[in-house]
């Protein structure tokens, strides 16, 4: 029998608290949600927001702020996406999930698939995917395509989009991709991050720099905001900063020139998650992010390296090259002075390093770990 002053039972309870805790789902009022018993949970979200240890004390920053979507269950913000669009799915009755990505997106729907009975999911995934991405994937049980030319070359990325969409609309199955302009239920669950920085900040947030590959992490975390300025829970959105390589300048550019659209480019890049030529959510994204007072910052691959190698070596942060764009895009921001030195400013660390065997080489070119007899080690210890 439950105590008197206990109201639920506490299975109840728990439920409550796991949902209140380490889930998209506790933000159900502030994205396109499905009811409760549909909704699929691994825990993303709730990821942790830290304060700079080090990169902002040496550039002048004093409130630099990163954002840790690589501790969500898969390693990217991309399960946000992932657990929204599943969860659409059982709720409409879709158990094929057909589906085209860079690497992430791909690893977060295998595997929200995967903790689905009988939901089957087929990846055609970009040509140049790093190993670490596919074998995650794989490992989730997908039946995962690389296809040719696809991520490289303009048209074949165009044929793919436009194949997916008519075999996702076969019976039963249903297209995925985390972009709003396809499909906007369940790259809304990616609105959550919004959420989380508004209620872990303690100061109202001037800059949230973000990395844009297609546009549709910017775009949610845009709207995101918005809602939250709406609804009276924020009195003013931050300036949305879209970061590009400069090898794939589709909406950046056109934001700071004062384009009203985005354009297509071809890729040059070698970030993964970024190579996307077409304009998928880019014209959306500067019609969204330019009265938030944000604008679009071009780096170069070689400076997204570096700040790679900085956040582990300075903050104890494991990033891919993706996750590491938007705090490029930040350091690049402050030796242009465009930033106050007191402003508080964010930077989204979108995906985890370990998928990206090839970066962590490139981080290691100049270390490396030799095989001794202890005595040596200690050697080396007692030799400071
Ligand atoms: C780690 C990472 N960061 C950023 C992005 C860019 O997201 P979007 O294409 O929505 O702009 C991606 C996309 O795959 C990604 O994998």
């Amino acid at each position: 029998m439950q105590p008197e002053h206990s109201p639920l039972p506490e299975a109840a309870i728990f439920l409550e608290a796991s949902k209140r805790r380490m889930s998209i789902w506790r933000w159900a009022d502030y994205f396109d949600s499905v009811p409760d018993a549909v909704q699929i949970t691994l825990g993303e979200g709730d990821t942790p927001l830290v304060r700079s240890k080090q990169i902002g004390a040496r550039v002048g920053l004093n409130n630099l702020y990163f954002k840790l979507e690589s501790c969500n269950p898969t390693g990217s913000y991309k399960d946000r996406f992932a657990a929204t669009a599943i969860s659409h799915m059982v709720a409409e009755g879709s158990y094929e999930c057909v589906a085209c990505s860079s690497g992430n997106t791909g690893s977060a729907l295998a595997a929200y698939c995967a903790a689905v009975p009988n939901m089957r999911c087929r990846l055609a995934i970009v040509e140049p995917a790093p190993d670490g991405k596919l074998r995650q994937m794989l490992a989730y049980g997908a039946d995962v395509f690389r296809v040719r030319g696809f991520g490289l070359d303009f048209q074949v990325t165009k044929d793919v989009f436009d194949g997916l969409e008519r075999l996702g609309s076969l019976p039963g199955a249903a297209f995925q991709i985390s972009a709003f302009k396809w499909c906007p239920k369940g790259i809304s669950g990616v609105q959550t991050i919004s959420c989380e920085l508004a209620e872990q900040s303690d100061r109202p947030i001037d800059h949230v720099f973000c990395p844009a590959g297609g546009g549709g992490l910017m775009l949610a975390v845009a709207r995101g905001f918005r809602l939250l300025e709406q609804r009276g829970v924020i009195s003013k959105t931050p300036a949305i900063e879209c970061v590009q390589p400069e090898g794939n300048d589709t909406t950046a550019g056109p934001l700071r020139e004062g384009a009203k659209v985005a354009h297509p480019c071809e890729t040059s890049t070698t970030i993964s998650g970024l190579q996307v030529g077409t304009v998928n959510d880019g014209d959306e994204v500067i019609r969204e992010c330019r009265p938030t007072g944000g604008t679009g910052h071009l780096v170069r691959d070689e400076d997204v390296w570096e700040a790679q190698a900085q956040l582990a070596v300075e903050e104890g942060i494991f990033c891919e090259p993706a996750g590491a764009v938007a705090l490029a895009g930040a350091l690049k921001a402050n030796t242009d002075r465009e930033l106050d030195r007191d402003a508080v400013v964010v930077c989204l660390v979108t995906g985890i390093g370990f998928k990206d065997e090839p970066s962590i080489d490139r981080m290691n070119s100049k270390r490396e770990c030799g095989m001794v007899e202890f005595k040596e080690f200690a050697t080396a210890v007692q030799g400071g």
